[in-house]
């Protein structure tokens, strides 16, 4: 029932003006005068990330726009495995030695270890790496084994599914609402975050990239510019505005992560009744004991079985829908 809620709003905000994050990303001058010396190892120098503090040591932060003007990227969030942004990386060293992704290390299952922000950025991407192949690493190219803004990791030989990156929930305790999150700094003043392992999914709130709400940069205050993750997206004399503010502004868009491009078979809802969002009652995740790391959701199964079920759900509530329009 949750999860038709959350599905429900999603649908919802489809008919309000969609636009997607523009994505930065993070340059290593060292590796740039190595190339330029011709003594690079020929990992890029350049790659695309959400926000600044996910660049290593000694790297420099590109803004959306400094990545175009200079002629890197381009960065994105779409099917394109090869130019989505990464997010963390996360590997269970002592149980099942699986890895899940998650936005930065801080939100890896506990005791799990963090992997980085830019795991297997080593290898060469298959050409034809995309929704549906099936995930590969040998000595010439790998396809699958990274953690992006949307695509999960994907184990072993299994297929490699766009859509299948999950992220947290910034919660609400006084209006018992949740909206999906890259992490708390998304989140209004009072709001918790949780992130996409504290067993939220166990409550319906399966987030993925395009249910993923993100902030937006402005001109003088009130001006839309593009949406963001943060505040360093932003160009010189831009101001940030969150996920949240932004949707109580008027005649502003809804700024998401990605577009669900996956599901091309759903027919779009016409003008659905749906009840407003925010009377959507959420069990308090506060009282949801994490559970223990081998509980979590794994690579294989979980990720992609939680999606498939939110799927399910979301078909069964656009029929019901079709039919209650056809009664
Ligand atoms: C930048 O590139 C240099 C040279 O390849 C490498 O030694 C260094 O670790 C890189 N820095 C980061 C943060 O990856
Ligand atoms: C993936 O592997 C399966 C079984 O090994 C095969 O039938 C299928 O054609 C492959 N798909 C692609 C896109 O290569
Ligand atoms: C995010 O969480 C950290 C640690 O819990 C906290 O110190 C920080 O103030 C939070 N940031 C926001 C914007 O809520």
């Amino acid at each position: 029932m949750k999860i038709l809620l959350l599905n429900f709003f999603t649908a919802a905000v489809a008919a309000q003006q969609m636009e997607i994050a523009r994505f930065g990303g993070c340059l290593n001058e060292t590796q740039v005068a190595l190339e330029a010396a011709g003594t690079s190892d020929g990992v890029s120098p350049f790659s695309c990330h959400m926000e600044s503090a996910h660049c290593g040591e000694g790297e420099r932060w590109l803004t959306p726009m400094d990545v175009e003007s200079e002629g890197f990227g381009p960065c994105g969030c779409d099917e394109d495995y090869d130019t989505n942004a990464y997010i963390g990386t996360c590997y269970d060293l002592s149980g099942s030695h699986q890895v899940v992704c998650a936005y930065d290390g801080s939100q890896c299952p506990e005791n799990w270890m963090d992997l980085g922000q830019r795991f297997n950025n080593d290898h060469e991407i298959d050409e034809s790496c995309n929704d549906e192949s099936n995930a590969s690493d040998n000595e010439e190219s790998s396809c699958g084994k990274r953690c992006l803004c949307n695509y999960h990791y994907t184990s072993r030989d299994g297929p490699v599914d766009a859509g299948t990156s999950t992220y947290g929930i910034c919660y609400n305790s006084e209006s018992r609402t949740y909206e999906c999150a890259v992490a708390n700094h998304s989140c209004a003043e009072g709001e918790e975050f949780f992130g996409p392992h504290e067993g939220i999914d166990q409550y319906g709130a399966i987030c993925n990239c395009d249910d993923t709400a993100v902030g937006a940069c402005m001109e003088g205050g009130s001006t839309f510019s593009h949406c963001a993750v943060f505040e360093d997206s932003c160009g010189a004399g831009q101001s940030f505005t969150t996920a949240r503010q932004l949707s109580s502004m008027s005649d502003m868009p809804s700024c998401r992560l990605c577009s669900n491009t996956w599901e091309g078979e759903t027919p779009a809802p016409m003008a659905a009744p749906v009840s407003s969002p925010v009377s959507a009652p959420v069990n308090n995740p506060v009282s949801m004991p994490v559970s223990s790391p081998t509980n979590s959701v794994t690579a294989e199964d979980g990720g992609s079985g939680a999606f498939v079920q939110g799927s399910t759900v979301l078909m069964s509530a656009l029929l019901y829908t079709v039919l209650s329009f056809a009664l």
